[in-house]
């Protein structure tokens, strides 16, 4: 069994998505051991106690230093022994140390088409006002391992989008949830738990 921690901070619409789906058997060999917030009025955190999942909440406002979060941060990730670690819309920037010691071991949902609209400054709603400002026609969403830069690591699977006429950002981040995140994100999982995804020279390969 997989064991899989998931990281929120707000809504956990995907986080429902992987519940929804391990409770359907779409996805399998695999175990929501913990969920973990920075906020402590996420609604995730309702979302993981109605399916029975233990959840906490740490967040860097209640720490004097970065530093001392991100030691409580890690203790807390550590002491759930993640075989993967989720980043299912969690909005804290992940600690070095972390993202060395589950190299390959953390994948991240992202609400674009990587590298389109990705990086510092994109996330959430953000992303889908500045494809709309550009005007793009196709949008979508990416789930990827995590290294050490911003939507920067290796690629799992990508799922298109098409823009329609009159999308407000709202209506559009909407969409690409439906018809990609909580399709892919789920997906990415089960692959993992299957051992079918292999990571070589910085890009994944799906057996
Ligand atoms: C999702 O759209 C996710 O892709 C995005 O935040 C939202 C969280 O929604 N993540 C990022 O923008 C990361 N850069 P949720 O809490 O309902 O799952």
């Amino acid at each position: 069994m997989l064991r899989v921690v998931v990281l929120v901070s707000g809504g956990g619409t995907n986080l429902q998505a992987i519940i929804d789906e391990v409770h359907k058997g779409n996805i399998t060999n695999t175990e929501i051991v913990g969920v973990i917030s920075n906020n402590k009025n996420a609604y995730a955190l309702e979302r993981a106690a109605k399916a029975g999942i233990s959840s906490l909440c740490i967040s860097p406002k209640d720490f004097e230093s970065r530093d001392l979060f991100n030691e409580s941060f890690l203790a807390a990730v550590d002491e759930l022994q993640p075989d993967l670690i989720v980043l299912a819309g969690f909005l804290v920037v992940i600690p070095e140390v972390m993202i060395a010691k589950y190299r390959n071991r953390m994948i991240n949902i992202h609400p674009s088409l990587i590298p389109s609209f990705c990086g510092k400054g994109f996330y959430g709603l953000k992303v889908h006002e500045k494809a709309l400002e550009r005007g793009v026609k196709v949008v979508g969403a990416t789930v990827h391992f995590v290294d050490e830069g911003t939507d920067t690591g290796p690629i799992i699977l990508q799922k298109a989008v098409y823009v329609e006429d009159g999308d407000t950002p709202e209506v559009l981040q909407r969409r690409v949830m439906e018809q990609a995140e909580w399709k892919i994100l789920p997906q990415a999982i089960d692959l993992i738990a299957n051992d079918r995804v292999k990571v070589a020279d910085g890009k994944t390969i799906i057996e």
